[in-house]
């Protein structure tokens, strides 16, 4: 990058607005008939608009204001930085007319480079790990990108790695790696666009910014020039728990797009003021919350920085001005947390209260429930297994000998499990012919039938593959993860 004098303004010309300046005017596209025409798509990107949000600041004192970044035509906060990074190499003649974008992004990044790509004629190559969803890459591929799915479970040296695939396509002739954790236009297209454009629209009076730290390119190119202006203006980070940037140590989470496990060159930690520290839990309930009460659809970092928003926001005097910046919409997670089975399969089980109680799980398998069906301690393995087969289940409860229907507590002494069974198979040839009692593993926990769905979600989360459901102290049940899921979609219709 040493090349590119990122501070040269002309650069950003067509993220700021060809004919006006952000700071006076919003951005008009005049035709030479005077019409009001975009010459192209990339000329709509940035010049969001700004919302109040007065049912999510109902009960803080200090007005809530949300910057709307996901009406960006690419649909988030990085349609800015996929034209400046490209226009950017243009000019340093790093990338010249027939050559290839290669970046390793499966996200929003992907999607502003491949649009510019598509309007200026710019082949793309996006390489993603395979645990990346088929949405993801179907999206990057409507627009025309490749994309290359690379195995995650190789080593980083291995030639098929993520980052072998990348470097090698990188170093082809004619190819450019915008690398947005690096490039420094990253954080100045903020500077030139953003901050500027929150300046002019809040008529100067902003009190506090809050954002979702990824690259650190937005916080860092909006603090820095709202901080020129404004030097008092308090820039809140929100950020995930188990992201480095709060002081947490390092450990995965769910919500996609900020918090890291390294420092990259974009982002300057000097700029944040104060940092808030939100749990996947709080930012998929806030998105969904902001969706039902606001009418606005969000993503989950726009949870996350509405959650630091509300925090912050509660400390604040009523005549101050906080604006919260929501990076991209909730269309792309429909099939995670904006859906019920997804939450309660990743444990988020607060919205299954009331839902209704295990014996309600029960009556809704009906007919389908067998006596509850169980085995004794010598039965064989075979035996076990032919039974696990015959009724379609992938555990069962042991009972003591002799105790048929109606096993109390005490008479349930263990389990059969089918993935134990295949490992113990793989260590012992004559495993066939034993009794059960030499595989058998602990007791299901047990649930009683009057016990809200909640309970039997935690114990699943915790590691039970199922539960026993028990009635007047007797197992009467079975209940696996399958059975609870498919009576909360049930449910849900
Ligand atoms: C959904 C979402 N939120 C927030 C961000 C953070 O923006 P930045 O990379 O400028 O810090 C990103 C960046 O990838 C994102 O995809």
């Amino acid at each position: 990058m040493a090349t590119i004098d990122v501070s040269d303004r002309s650069i950003y010309e067509r993220t700021i607005g060809i004919e006006h300046d952000p700071l006076e005017l919003p951005r008009r596209h005049l035709d030479e008939r005077g019409r009001e025409i975009a010459p192209d798509l990339i000329a709509l990107m940035g010049d969001t608009p700004l919302v109040a949000l007065d049912r999510l600041s109902s009960d803080v004192p200090p007005t809530l204001v949300a910057k709307l970044e996901m009406l960006n035509p690419g649909g988030s906060v990085k349609d800015r930085i996929g034209i400046s990074m490209i226009e950017a190499a243009e000019a340093a003649g790093e990338l010249r007319p027939g050559g290839t974008i290669v970046e390793p992004t499966s996200g929003n990044t992907g999607v502003g480079l491949a649009i510019v790509a598509a309007r200026k004629g710019y082949r793309c190559q996006f390489v993603v790990p395979d645990k990346v969803s088929q949405d993801k890459i179907s999206l990057l591929r409507a627009y025309g990108a490749e994309v290359i799915v690379c195995p995650t479970a190789v080593e980083p040296e291995d030639p098929r790695s993520y980052y072998s695939v990348s470097d090698e396509l990188a170093s082809r002739p004619n190819a450019f790696k915008p690398n947005q954790y690096f490039n420094q236009t990253n954080p100045q297209t903020h500077v030139f666009s953003t901050g500027p454009e929150l300046w002019r629209q809040t008529a100067g009076q902003i009190d506090a910014f809050v954002l979702g730290v990824g690259t650190g390119g937005t916080a860092t190119g909006v603090g820095r020039y709202l901080k020129e202006r404004k030097p008092d203006v308090t820039i809140v980070g929100a950020d995930p728990e188990g992201s480095l940037y709060s002081g947490d140590q390092a450990r995965p989470y769910l919500v996609e797009g900020i918090g890291e496990d390294f420092w990259p060159e974009t982002f300057d930690p000097s700029i944040v003021d104060v940092w808030e520290q939100v749990s996947d839990a709080e930012s998929f309930a806030m998105a969904r919350r902001t969706a039902r009460e606001e009418g606005l659809l969000v993503g989950g970092s726009c949870g996350t920085a509405l959650v630091a928003a509300r925090r912050y926001a509660a400390t604040q005097p009523a005549d101050a001005t906080i604006v919260v910046l929501l990076p991209d919409s909730g269309r792309g997670y429909l099939s995670k947390f904006y859906d019920d089975t997804w939450l309660a399969e990743h444990g988020f089980v607060e919205h299954t209260s009331g839902a209704g109680t295990v014996g309600d799980i029960l009556s809704a398998k009906g007919e389908q429930l067998p006596p509850l069906v169980h085995l004794h301690p010598d039965e064989t393995v075979a035996a076990a297994i032919s039974l696990l087969k015959e009724y379609g289940v992938s555990q069962m409860p042991v009972f003591r000998d002799g105790v048929h229907d109606g096993a109390r507590a005490e008479d349930v002494i263990g389990s059969v499990r089918e993935n134990a069974l295949l490992d113990a198979a793989l260590r012992d040839g004559e495993l066939m012919s034993r009794p059960i009692v030499e595989v058998l593993q602990p007791p299901l926990p047990v649930v009683a039938t009057d016990e809200e769905i909640d309970q039997v979600l935690g114990e699943l989360s915790a590691g039970a593959p199922a539960v026993v459901a028990q009635h007047d102290g007797r197992a009467i049940g079975v209940l696996t993860r399958a059975d609870v899921l498919t009576f909360l979609a049930g449910g849900a219709s």
